[in-house]
Formats: C-alpha cells, structure tokens, sequence
C-alpha cells in the first residue's frame, strides 16, 4: 500500500465497467465510493456488488458528491465528452474510456479546461499499462531488436448483423476504428513514439454508415511502417509483430498483454507470460493514483498530447474514407 486510498467514483455501470471495478476492489490503494446511471436503479444494483457506499441516478447529482476524488467514466464514445466536463468542472479527476472522444477537436477542448482547471485527466488505454507491453518496450529501450523498422498489429473481431448495437449504430459511436482501431492504433503511437507523416487506408463502409472493418499503412520516414487492421464485422488474428534491426517481439493477442516472445537470430526464444488473474485493469487505476498521489495532472505513461495527436491520425483515416460524426 502506497498510503491512503484513493476515492473512486463510477460513471455509467455497463460492460467494461464492471470489468474495472472487479479490478478495482482488489486495490489495497483504492475504495469504490458511488457509482451514477441515468438508468432507474442500475446504479444501486451494481454498487451493491461492488460494495460502494452510494448510487446516483443523475449524473449531476454524482458529480457533486465531495467524497469522490476521480471518476471512471464507462459511458459510450458519444457521451465521454460530456462526462469528463462534468467531473472536471466539479473538481473530479477523470480516468476516461477510449477513445477518448470522438474526433480530435472534442479532446482539445477536454485537455483544456482539465489544465486550465488543474485536474488530472488521463485516457484509459489499459494495454500500455499490461505487464507483457511493458516486458516488450523494455527490450525495445534496452536494444534488444536493434532499431525497429516495422510494426503490424491487428485487432478484429466479429459482431454479427447486429445494426442497433453500439458497434454498428452511427448514433452510438459505431466503426471499427473507435472501439477496436484504436488499439493498433495507440500501439504504433507507442512502438514509434510518433504520429505517421503519411498514411494510406482503406475501409468497409457497411449499410449502418460506419467502418466495418479497415487496414491502414502508417509510413513514418526512412521505410518504418506499420501495417494495422481491425474490424468488428471481421475475426481477425490479433496478434502484434514489432520487426526490429536485430530481432523481432511476438505478443500473441497484443492488447490483452497474455504473453511476449523475443526472437533473436542465434538465440533461444525469450518468453515472458502474464499468469495474471485478474483482468488487467488494475494497472492502469494504479498509474492514475499513483499521478494523485504525486500532485500530477496528466500521466507520462499515457499523456494527453499524445491522446490529442492518436485523435487526430484517426480523423485523418476517417477524412480518408468519407466518414463523419
Ligand atoms: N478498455 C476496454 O477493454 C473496453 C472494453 C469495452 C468497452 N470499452 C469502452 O467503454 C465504453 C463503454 O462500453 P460498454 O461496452 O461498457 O458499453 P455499455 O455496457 O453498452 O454501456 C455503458 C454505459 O453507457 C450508457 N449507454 C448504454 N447504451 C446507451 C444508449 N443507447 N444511449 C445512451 N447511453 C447508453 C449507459 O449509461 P447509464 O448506465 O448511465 O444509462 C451504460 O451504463 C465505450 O466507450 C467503449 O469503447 C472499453
């Protein structure tokens, strides 16, 4: 334990939610105080499983509640900017679902009233935090694969015909891109510590009006590419390959972080495996409160320029293929 706990709140108790707040409760560093739905006694349900003291049925309400000092926000992609808004403005720090928003602009103005305000605010982008993806950066930093060249990442899926489910449903922040893209996507960002100078795509534009499924080539100068695909009307293998100088890493179902293999010409294969038991949520909780603890307002792991420029590559692919929200 790394001192008092830190008070949680939760915002919109749905799916990933409850993955986070099983994590959560397992935090020696953490205590889940309330929890708000805008759905009559969805809240109360769930903050009964999950012991936290109060439920909310409003979101202003909630929001003024003075034990919470951060709040994860598990609303849809539509809904986050105005969540964060409220809890920024009610001195709430945020740990915020990815994507972050919806398009580029709408994160500028959420990392701007959360500096001008003085409140910590971070994406939950839970794979950079994963034992396996910080095993692999390491090697990278310690020149294991040499210079990286190349990356491929993928990460699909197959929803079914499903038009009214957030996946598909325009209205709801449907596309492959804002739910399952973002992944590979934030992984190039953190593989190259850049955003692409050029970028080429093609996606599947289905009857409901959003991104199927897509592939785009990301070149960032002097031949390092990565290749990236993803879908949600499309399985794929979800595999990450990070082809190096001197090597290459192997992370089998990159963003889920089972397990890193580091292949180098002449030795044996190095393996590290994750046998955690929890889902994995928990480490990026940590490396929020460890922020509060340390007076930050923004995490370096994961900070909010770069969220603004991952925005930002992904209206280019959107621009790309006609597509708006
Ligand atoms: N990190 C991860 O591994 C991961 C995995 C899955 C999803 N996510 C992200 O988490 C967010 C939530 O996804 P989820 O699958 O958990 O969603 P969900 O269970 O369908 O819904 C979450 C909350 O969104 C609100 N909501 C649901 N349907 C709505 C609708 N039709 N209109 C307006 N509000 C609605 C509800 O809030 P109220 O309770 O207040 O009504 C609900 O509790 C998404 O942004 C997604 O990208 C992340």
């Amino acid at each position: 334990m790394s001192g008092r706990k830190i008070k949680w709140g939760i915002m919109g108790p749905g799916n990933i939610s409850r993955k986070f707040a099983s994590d959560l409760i397992q935090s020696e560093n953490a205590e889940l105080v309330a929890v708000a739905s805008r759905t009559e006694g969805k809240a109360a349900a769930f903050a009964s499983e999950f012991n936290a003291a109060r439920s909310y049925n409003s979101y202003d309400d909630f929001v003024q509640d003075p034990d919470v000092e951060i709040v994860y926000i598990g609303t849809l992609h539509p809904q986050h900017k105005e969540c964060v808004l409220q809890c920024l403005n009610a001195g709430k720090a945020v740990l915020c679902e990815k994507p972050f928003t919806m398009n580029a602009e709408e994160a500028e103005e959420l990392i701007k009233v959360a500096r001008e305000n003085n409140t910590f605010l971070m994406e939950a982008m839970w794979t950079r935090y994963l034992p396996a993806v910080v095993k692999a950066m390491d090697w990278i930093k310690e020149g294991k694969i040499g210079e990286v060249n190349m990356l491929t990442a993928n990460f699909g899926f197959n929803v079914g015909w499903a038009p009214d489910s957030r996946l598909l449903d325009k209205k709801l922040g449907g596309g492959a891109m804002l739910d399952a893209g973002i992944y590979p996507i934030s992984f190039a960002s953190l593989i190259f510590g850049t955003q692409p100078t050029n970028i080429k795509s093609s996606a599947q534009i289905g009857e409901t009006g959003v991104d199927e499924w897509f592939s785009a080539l990301f070149e960032y100068g002097n031949g390092k590419t990565a290749m990236l695909n993803s879908g949600v009307r499309l399985s794929l293998s979800n595999d990450a390959f990070i082809y190096g100088s001197e090597g290459y890493i192997h992370l089998p179902n990159f963003l889920f972080g089972e397990a890193a293999y580091l292949h180098r010409p002449g030795s044996d294969v190095e393996a590290f495996k994750d046998d955690r038991e929890l889902h994995g949520y928990i480490y990026e909780a940590e490396e929020a409160m460890k922020c509060l603890r340390e007076g930050k307002i923004e995490s370096s792991v994961m900070p909010l320029d770069e969220t603004h420029d991952i925005m930002k590559t992904m209206d280019t692919l959107r621009k790309q293929w006609g597509l708006e929200y």
